[in-house]
């Protein structure tokens, strides 16, 4: 019968046996499919397998460093390329969300076919594929996803004509949870609400700067470190923050200011398919409102979304 740790011995020889004495090159997105994707490659091939991980100046804030640190501290074989200004000069001026897509999704695929050639003699391209992606052929989350949908633009890059193997790919989400647990991956990281690839992106309505992005990622992280410390991050299958387009009126001793307003949105879903809003205390929502004006310059509203999906869905881009 299956159990994760007989999953993870058979991959590991399988993997060993196609893999041989070849180099392998994969693309962490800080999420948990590539990652345990990587671990397991790891596991089979050691430093043959050359991990990229990617800063497309749109992660959630010290994302990018602190994820990082622990791929390192997995002994992961992985360079971080910090990418953020090609990604935020090419966004200037978009305000399109599809536009926004396909720039990410262009880019994403230079910035790591000009890394994937810094790897001589590589041969595999690794990918974290699950289940449900191949079902539906697209996933929505994951380098993987950005890969196929642009893979038409003007001939396939260097590195999409390597073999791929893709260990995860007849598993559910909660069975590549259990296999990384068993193989002693950080529970946190294996726990991690879904963020779509094009990440803040998406929820700055409008279009995208550094600042709106820095403003975005303060908002963010007093709401997501809000949830961690009442406990509540582990009941919410995927919670952020949305920059609006508009300035609305706020006052200032006997002044008038016109600030940003954000909408806090946290779900419930399984599959991301339908969602319901999550019904957060009061008194928590309370906290959070005070917390973000008060410290993060140039908001002067919060409003909470009671939307689900259908009709609404969970990203407002
Ligand atoms: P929606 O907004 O369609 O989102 O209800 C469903 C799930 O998909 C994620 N999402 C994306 N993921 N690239 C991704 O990798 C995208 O362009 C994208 N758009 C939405 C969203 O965060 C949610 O988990």
């Amino acid at each position: 019968f299956w159990t994760p740790a007989n999953f993870v011995d058979v991959t590991v020889d399988e993997l060993k046996e196609q893999v041989g004495k070849d180099k392998v090159v994969l693309g962490l997105s800080g999420g948990v499919d590539s990652t345990v994707a990587a671990v397991l490659l790891h596991k089979a091939i050691g430093d043959q397998l050359h991990c990229i991980f990617v800063n497309n100046g749109l992660l959630r804030k010290n994302e990018f460093e602190s994820v990082l640190d622990q791929y390192e501290g997995m002994g992961l074989n992985v360079k971080g390329v910090d990418a953020s200004a090609r990604f935020l000069d090419a966004l200037a001026g978009i305000s399109d969300p599809e536009e926004k897509r396909k720039t990410i999704g262009r880019v994403f695929i230079e910035v790591f076919d000009d890394e994937a050639h810094k790897i001589e003699d590589a041969r595999w391209l690794g990918q974290g594929t699950i289940y449900p992606d191949v079902i539906e052929s697209i996933s929505v989350n994951g380098p993987s996803a950005t890969i196929k949908s642009h893979h038409n633009v003007g001939g396939l890059p260097d590195f999409m004509k390597l073999k791929v193997v893709e260990p995860l790919r007849m598993l559910f989400k909660d069975e590549v949870r259990r296999v990384g647990a068993s193989m002693g991956i950080d529970p946190e990281l294996l726990g991690r609400h879904p963020f779509p690839g094009p990440g803040l992106a998406i929820r700055i309505l409008g279009d995208i700067t550094p600042e709106k992005v820095s403003i975005l990622q303060e908002v963010d992280s007093v709401f997501i470190n809000g949830l961690k410390s009442w406990g509540l991050y582990d009941q919410v299958w995927q919670a952020g923050a949305i920059l609006l387009p508009v300035d609305s009126v706020g006052v200032m001793g006997d002044e008038r200011t016109y600030e940003k307003c954000v909408a806090l949105r946290a779900v419930e879903s399984t599959d991301g398919m339908t969602a319901d809003w999550v019904h957060l205390p009061y008194d928590f929502l309370q906290k959070m409102s005070n917390e973000i004006i008060n410290k993060v310059k140039g908001v002067n509203r919060v409003v909470y979304d009671i939307s689900s999906k259908p009709p609404a869905t969970i990203e407002w881009e």
